[in-house]
């Protein structure tokens, strides 16, 4: 098959079967993947189904771990500091992912944010129908693969979303059974933000404040996903393989396990380490960073026996113009990328399977 070639090429091409009208039919439930989990269906709608091959997960070799970096008393120790800088550097080199333990945020509130995201996806359909949209411009929606016209397969999950800076929402804007959660997770999630933009900076040999000066933490975004459990996990994905659009994410996952990054040819588990948040590098810290901190492909399993839930927090503006950072040039490092208006890149953001191979980022090389 064409890699360009859509689900909706295939029903224009003949097969017959009218995915577009099984697409509208669930899109106007407004209930998301659990509303067709509820409804006890036992195979999945065609427009879910992986194209190419069956999902199937390996164990992970020993030897091949995500790090984990332990981030106790790096305020006051400055040997910890500069280990975990060095640690910070490793990882975004040769994985473009970590994860963090020790790192100040307490349970009651990433307990409370999994609680609360779970009350909403588990909640009354009437409430979850008043946010379900596609309009990318509000700032709290619920809907269920935003871009579900663009891609081969829609991935197996729901997404409550938050745009949470700059203008952050009006607290009545956000669904009840989650408000205060989010608002006070938000605000964790900023200052961890701020820390590790601090430590990556010093990480690529700037000073500490260059990213958050440079406005790397300006934008916030919070998407809180529900993975429902799936009747054919083989047969589909929670989240299809991509990179991130923006400089850094932090994510939160549940006990349930399925995300996977794509290392050295194949897909490594990042397993559930509790009260750990998994860190990884966007596109746009792969562009400033002139391709030295890695933005990798990852994805999620759907799973047989969730729901799964996840929180990702992406911090990226995308009012300005954006290239490789000048002070990390050099005759022996010269640019890779051109000077793009993130405007540009994010409306030209794809996934590499969408895109006969090619990354978002790869159309910005010099
Ligand atoms: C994402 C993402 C992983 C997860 O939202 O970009 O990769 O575990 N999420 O949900
Ligand atoms: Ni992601």
């Amino acid at each position: 098959m064409e890699s360009s070639e859509t689900q909706l090429d295939l029903v224009q091409n003949g097969s017959g079967y009218d995915i577009e009208e099984e697409i509208k039919a669930f899109d106007e439930s407004k209930a998301g993947v659990k509303g067709l989990v509820d409804s006890g269906i036992v195979k999945i709608p065609s427009f879910f189904v992986v194209p190419e091959k069956v999902v199937s997960s390996q164990p992970t070799p020993a030897h091949l771990q995500v790090p984990v970096i332990d981030l106790k008393d790096i305020r006051d120790d400055p040997v910890r500091h500069e280990k975990v800088i060095k640690e910070i550097r490793s990882a975004l080199e040769i994985w473009g992912f970590f994860q963090v333990v020790n790192h100040g945020v307490s349970k009651d509130i990433t307990e409370g944010m999994i609680e609360g995201v779970k009350g909403f996806h588990e909640g009354k359909n009437e409430v979850k129908r008043e946010y379900y949209t596609r309009d990318v411009k509000k700032k709290v929606t619920y809907t269920s693969n935003a871009l579900i016209h663009k891609t081969k397969a829609a991935d197996w999950k729901d997404t409550l979303y938050f745009r949470m800076a700059p203008d952050s929402p009006r607290p009545e804007e956000l669904p009840v059974v989650c408000r205060e959660t989010t608002i006070k997770y938000s605000a964790y999630i900023r200052g961890l933000g701020d820390t590790l933009l601090k430590l990556v900076s010093e990480a690529l040999g700037l000073n500490p404040n260059y990213l958050i000066e440079f406005g790397c933490a300006k934008g916030l975004k919070i998407m809180c996903h529900y993975y429902p459990p799936c009747p054919e996990p083989n047969r589909t994905l929670g989240s299809k393989p991509h990179t991130d659009p923006d400089f850094l994410t932090i994510l939160m996952q549940d006990h349930i396990g399925g995300l996977q990054v794509f290392h050295q040819n194949q897909w490594i588990n990042v397993p559930p380490i509790p009260d750990a948040f998994v860190i990884n590098a966007g596109d746009l810290l792969q562009l400033i960073s002139n391709g030295k901190f890695k933005s990798v492909e990852h994805r999620v399993l759907a799973n047989h026996n969730g729901p799964r839930i996840s929180v990702a927090s992406f911090f990226a503006i995308y009012d300005r113009m954006c290239g490789p950072i000048k002070e990390l040039l050099s005759d022996e490092n010269p640019p890779l990328y051109k000077e793009v208006p993130l405007m540009e890149y994010i409306t030209q953001y794809t996934w590499k399977e969408q895109d006969g191979g090619m990354t978002t980022l790869d159309r910005f090389r010099l």
